[in-house]
């Protein structure tokens, strides 16, 4: 058995005895948008500090907390905070933690953060199904001795986020008069934002937003197979668009106020979702 086999496995036995049941969806909450764990009915908080093998969280407190719990009565385990990689923690401890759920059960996977739009007509608090992304960080979570637990050495990339989910996405959507935008994704490292002329590169790449994370969590995600649906929150218009300066808390402001769509969206989405059974 493999190092990262045994940790992964170490870390998920140490949390089976806090889980009333089997959690069926996976949901990591991206920055300024943690406020769906109060939605969790019946909840069981396991800070990430306690749990062996979960990375030490830095000092910039994005608190991490892994809650268990019913949304819409469903058992699902909602991350709280994430590793992100220009925090310093390698690929694999940000994936870590994906890979443990997906031991404890899940099905699939739900993934949102906070990005910018490159795309003109997308506007800061529309939220974006990602349909597809661009890795231009040059590093892969896979990278290193593969996991054949896990999945494949050489995965398909060809649907990481299915088409039955976005569906699910865009009918509960609609269901609740919200619209959504969808998209191609562009993974940066960050923490410098980009330059214009990164932007205009991104945009002739076929980008439509970019941000610092979602990418490694789906990559590691497909890799062992769960479907994942990822939903995007376009902060800003993304560097040199507008002549406006783009800071952390101006990201934090536009999420907090778009955390309200997302409240409905996703136990929307969640009480829809068979994971799986969308496309038989
Ligand atoms: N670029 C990268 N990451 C981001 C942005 C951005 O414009 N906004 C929020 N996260």
């Amino acid at each position: 058995m493999g190092n990262e086999w045994k940790l992964i496995n170490e870390s998920a036995n140490y949390l089976h005895p806090f889980l009333p049941e089997p959690p069926m969806v996976g949901i990591v909450t991206g920055s300024g948008l943690g406020g769906l764990a109060k939605l969790l009915d019946d909840p069981v908080r396991i800070p990430f500090s306690v749990i062996p093998h979960f990375a030490p969280l830095t000092t910039e407190g994005h608190s991490g907390t892994l809650i268990w719990g019913h949304l819409k009565g469903k058992p699902v385990l909602l991350m709280q905070g994430r590793y992100h990689y220009y925090e310093g923690f390698s690929l694999s401890q940000v994936v870590f933690p994906i890979r443990v759920m997906k031991q404890l059960g899940i099905k699939g996977l739900i993934l949102t953060n906070a990005c910018g739009a490159i795309r003109e007509t997308f506007s800061p608090g529309d939220l974006m199904v990602i349909t597809d992304h661009l890795n231009l960080v040059g590093t892969d979570p896979l990278i290193g001795e593969n996991i054949p637990e896990c999945g494949p050495r050489f995965p398909d990339a060809g649907s990481i986020y299915p088409e039955a989910l976005r569906k699910v996405a865009f009918s509960a959507a609609e269901q609740l008069g919200i619209s959504l935008r969808q998209g191609i994704f562009a993974w940066w490292s960050g923490p410098s934002y980009e330059t214009p002329a990164e932007i205009r590169m991104l945009r002739t790449l076929g980008a439509d937003a970019v941000g610092m994370s979602t990418v490694p969590e789906a990559l590691a995600a497909s890799h062992m197979g769960l479907p994942v649906l990822a939903i995007a929150c376009l902060t800003n218009m993304a560097t040199g668009i507008r002549s406006q300066k783009l800071t952390h808390e101006e990201v934090l402001r536009i999420a907090a106020e778009a955390e309200k769509t997302y409240l409905r969206l996703i136990p929307e989405i969640v009480s829809k979702v068979l994971f799986g059974k969308e496309t038989e």
